[in-house]
Order: structure tokens, then C-alpha cells, then sequence
């Protein structure tokens, strides 16, 4: 086991030279045998290219608009059906229709289902598109111009909400079934998890490969597959792939091995829920105060640029990123790597032999689960933005002192550890998941409130590693309510895919 932050570093770099990816061949199969995960060097490398520039930072960021339209479309209906099944609720609402796709997991008052979705709908989104979606919204926010309002109303229509939903759920029922593989005993029996997992990956290859005709079929011309805004990452892809000598299978796999890396979002967007509750009893609006100071932070986001909420208002963001580092930070949900020595090789005076498997842990919050703080302060010490948006008690703020950034950067880092990993395997999905992450921030301070209720431990609930990184319970009690007009920030979620420099 490595736990120095330093020599994990050392370890992930070495990748092809000293150690490789080492899965095992049942959850080999799971990935796929042409998956970034466990293709070998040179190959992966070859392959991972056009992986990497159709989900890099620009191209993902250029997504935005419509992440966040279907994160808002999961938060909208999962609201209206908590408020729908409430003790005399008068039912209707706005997008009963989505609502009520939602009704039976909903009603579980656990945020844990409520985070799969999100994950499931914001991949969908930002590499496949959310089908007519994109067109739809747009329509509807011409005929609603954006206020505060107007943000009571779904941008999305009913019906397209609907089945975007219902589509999300079952992806994300898949993408559930596949993880559920990844356990012992790995046996291909038809009642088993591994047997089940094994048909979820065949379903989503078959759905994947349509997306990716429909992708080729938008890039001749010949339109197909679902609407203007279809497409996403997934269009950039197949025009990365081409000339690159990747295979058809090579792609299908990644975008497998891109689910899989999704798996952990949804555990992750828990954790915002759990650490920022607003009706929280320190008094300082929920979660130490961090609640209040992204609520501030959306409304100088929306005095100085407007009510979009897009690429370019997430670049003004510290105290939202932070956070979001802070989420990632703490209880890893990808707590270790694992390599094996392919040679001899010395780390730190000892000898790692050959043949040696070799567990890399991903930052020090892998060894203080469920006894660390969050504390996303120590993301704004020494940034010259944080001056403007001091830590909600009064830390941070290092007044932009390039040497205070510096060792603060030096800190954080240390602090981090390697979340996403290192070297030529690190994760391909970071820009995706940072991007999720303050939209999803933005989104509830702009429009939504949480609770706990019914006694259960809520906030408190302890986090279990085994068989993967969740709270106990799913975070139980969980109550997510539209907030009320009065409080609400304005918010406009229209439009396409943005200029961002590709
Ligand atoms: C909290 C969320 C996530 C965490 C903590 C995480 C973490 C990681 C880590 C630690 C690795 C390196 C594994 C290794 O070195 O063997 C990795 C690889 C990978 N991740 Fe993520 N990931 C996350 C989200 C995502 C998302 C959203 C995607 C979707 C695009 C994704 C796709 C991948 C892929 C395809 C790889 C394999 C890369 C390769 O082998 O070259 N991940 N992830």
C-alpha cells in the first residue's frame, strides 16, 4: 500500500515502465477488453487521445447550458414528486408528468438515489445530448424570459422532461447493475450480480453504438438521432476517432469505462448534501456557513453577468469551486489504485518485487472516514478572488499575496491528494465532473432548499466503503423542495452549446 501523496505520484507515473493497470479478468470483462482502464501501453495512450480532447476542459465546458437544463429537470421533478407525495399536498404542480416519473424513487426520502440520477442524467447530457431537449427549452424560454419568476417554471417541457427521465433512470439502473458486478463471486450464472452486470453492459453497448451512428450520421449530414443540441461530446468524439486508427469496439469500451468513472458522481454530489444541509442548527445558514457564502456568491454572480448560467458564469466562481474540491476531497470515493510491478523497482528505500500488486490511496481523507471536517476554506487561502469572498468565518483571504497562493496551492495539493489519479491513466472524466459539480452548486443556491427529517441520523449518517464508498443509509430523511419565489435567484438555462474557443 502506498500512502504518500508523493509516491503514489511516482508510482502513476511510472505507468508502462515499472507497473500496469492490473484488473482482474472478471471485472475485466465488465470494462471490456479494449477499455482505457486495462488496454496496455502504447495502446492506451493512442487510444485515450480522442477521448480526451471531445471531453477536455473547452469542449466540456461548452456543455454547460445543457447539464445543467437536465440536472434541473432531475431537481425540478424530484421536488414536485416529494411535494406531490406529501400529507395533503393538493397534487399538480408544474411538470407533474416528469414528476410522476419519479414518483416511486422519490418516496424513498434518500438523496443517494436522487445523486444517481443526477450522475445519470448530466452524462447523458453532456456526451449524448439530452434528445430534443435542447431545442425544446430554448422555445420555452423565449416565450418566458428569465427571472426570478420565471424560475419557479421548468425550462424543460413535461413531456420531453419525462422521457428524458425516464431514459436517465434506466441508464442509470444500468449503470448501477454494471458496478454491482464488480464483487465477488465474479460467476456467470443467471441469478447472479456478475451475471446481471454482464447483461447491463451488453444493453449499454447496444445503446452506445447507436449514439455513436447517430453521431456519424450528424457529422454526413444526414441528421438522425434525436433533435438540434443531440450530440454532445459524443459528436466531438467520433470526429477525434477518425484518422486516429481507433476501432469501433475501442470506442464503445471507453465510453463504457466512461460510465463506470460516472458511477462515483453521483456518491460524490451526496456528499454537498450532506455537508451543506441549509436548515442546519449552527445558525449560520447550514453547513458552517458555506450554504449563506455560495448564496452570495450566486447573487454577485448574477449582478455582474446576468441570469445565464453557462461556462462563462462558472468561471467566476471561487467559493463554488472550492466546495466542490472540498466534495472531492473528502471521503474519496475512488479511495485507491491499484498497480502491479511489471519489474523490481525501489520506492523509498524498499524493494517492490516483481509481481507485487500495488495499492495506490488517492489522498489522506481515505484514511479519516467519517472523522474529517469539511472545510472548503482551505481551497480559498491565498487566492487573490477569495478576497472578495471571504470564508463564511472569516478565514481565508490571503489578501493575493503571490508567496500565501503559493503555499497554499503547495497545501491544497498536499490536502487533495490525487482524487482523479496521476499519470497517463488519470481520469479522463475531471473536467466533467468539476463542471457537474458547481453547476449542480449553483443550481440549488439559485433555486432549491434541502431538509432532513424523521429523526434519522440525516447529515450525521456515517459513510461505508464496502462494497463502495456511500452513506449508510443513502442519506436518509432527505427532502429537496423547490425554494420558495421570494428567495430564489434568478436563473436562464436557454440556449445551445457555447463559444468557448474550441
Ligand atoms: C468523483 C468522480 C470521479 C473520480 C473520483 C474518478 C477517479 C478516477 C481515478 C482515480 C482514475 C484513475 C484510475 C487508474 O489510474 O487506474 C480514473 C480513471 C478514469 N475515469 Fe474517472 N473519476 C471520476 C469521474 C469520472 C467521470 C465523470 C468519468 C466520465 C467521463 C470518468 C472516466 C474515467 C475513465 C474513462 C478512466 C480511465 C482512464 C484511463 O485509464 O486512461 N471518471 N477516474
Amino acid at each position: 500500500m502506498v500512502y504518500d501523496d508523493k509516491d503514489v505520484r511516482s508510482v502513476l507515473a511510472s505507468d508502462g515502465r515499472l507497473v500496469e493497470s492490473w484488473w482482474p479478468a472478471g471485472t475485466a470483462a465488465l470494462v471490456g477488453p479494449s477499455s482505457l482502464n486495462v488496454l496496455p501501453q502504447p495502446r492506451q495512450a493512442q487510444v485515450k487521445a480522442p477521448f480526451l480532447r471531445a471531453l477536455g476542459e473547452r469542449a466540456i465546458a461548452a456543455r454547460a447550458r445543457a447539464v445543467a437544463r437536465a440536472m434541473d429537470a432531475v431537481l425540478a421533478a424530484w421536488a414536485d414528486a416529494q411535494a406531490a407525495a406529501a400529507p395533503g399536498a393538493g397534487g399538480g404542480g408544474p411538470g407533474p408528468a416528469a414528476a410522476a416519473v419519479l414518483g416511486g424513487v422519490a418516496a424513498s426520502k434518500q438523496a443517494l438515489p436522487l445523486c444517481d440520477l443526477l450522475a445519470s442524467a448530466t452524462f447523458n447530457a453532456a456526451l449524448f445530448g439530452a434528445a430534443a431537449s435542447d431545442d425544446a427549452s430554448e422555445a420555452s424560454a423565449a416565450a418566458a424570459p428569465p427571472s426570478a419568476a420565471a424560475a419557479a417554471a421548468p425550462q424543460l417541457p413535461a413531456p420531453e422532461a419525462a422521457a428524458f427521465l425516464s431514459e436517465c433512470l434506466e441508464r442509470g439502473r444500468l449503470a448501477a447493475d454494471l458496478a454491482g458486478g464488480f464483487l465477488p463471486p465474479m460467476i456467470d450464472l443467471p441469478f447472479t450480480a456478475y451475471s446481471r452486470a454482464l447483461r447491463a453492459r451488453r444493453a449499454l453497448l447496444s445503446k452506445y453504438a447507436s449514439e455513436l451512428a447517430a453521431a456519424r450520421a450528424r457529422r454526413s449530414g444526414g441528421g438522425g438521432g434525436g433533435g438540434a443540441g443531440a450530440g454532445g461530446a459524443a459528436d466531438a468524439l467520433v470526429r477525434a476517432a477518425e484518422g486516429a486508427g481507433v476501432s469501433d469496439g475501442e470506442l464503445l469500451d471507453g465510453l463504457v469505462a466512461c460510465l463506470f468513472g460516472n458511477v462515483g458522481a453521483g456518491p460524490t454530489f451526496v456528499k454537498l448534501f450532506q455537508h451543506l444541509e441549509p436548515t442546519g442548527s449552527d445558525g449560520g445558514g447550514g453547513g458552517g456557513g458555506w450554504w449563506a457564502a455560495l448564496r452570495d456568491e450566486q447573487r454577485r454572480v448574477v449582478a455582474a453577468r446576468g441570469a445565464a448560467l453557462g461556462a462563462a458564469a462558472l468561471e467566476g466562481m471561487p467559493v463554488t469551486e472550492a466546495v466542490a474540491r472540498e466534495a472531492l476531497r473528502i471521503t474519496p470515493v475512488v479511495p485507491a489504485i491499484f498497480r502491479l510491478a511489471t519489474q523490481d523497482f525501489e520506492l523509498r528505500g524498499r524493494r517492490i518485487p516483481k509481481g507485487w500488486r500495488v495499492w495506490c490511496h488517492t489522498g489522506s481523507g481515505v484514511l479519516k472516514y467519517n472523522a474529517d471536517e469539511f472545510d472548503p476554506s482551505r481551497w480559498l487561502r491565498g487566492d487573490a478572488a477569495a478576497a472578495d469572498s471571504p470564508a463564511p468565518d472569516g478565514g481565508g483571504g490571503g489578501g493575493g499575496c503571490p508567496m500565501a497562493a503559493a503555499a497554499a496551492a503547495a497545501a491544497g495539493d498536499e490536502g487533495a491528494g490525487s482524487p482523479f489519479g496521476q499519470g497517463a491513466r488519470a481520469c479522463v472524466g475531471r473536467p466533467l465532473m468539476l463542471l457537474q459539480l458547481k453547476l449542480l452548486l449553483a443550481l440549488l443556491a439559485r433555486r432549491y432548499t434541502w431538509r432532513f427529517e424523521g429523526g434519522s441520523a440525516g447529515p450525521a449518517e456515517p459513510w461505508v466503503v464496502v462494497p463502495a464508498p456511500r452513506p449508510e443509509m443513502g442519506l436518509a430523511g432527505f427532502v429537496l423542495e423547490r425554494a420558495a419565489e421570494a428567495d430564489a435567484i434568478p436563473i436562464d438555462l436557454s440556449g445551445g452549446d457555447e463559444d468557448v474557443g474550441l
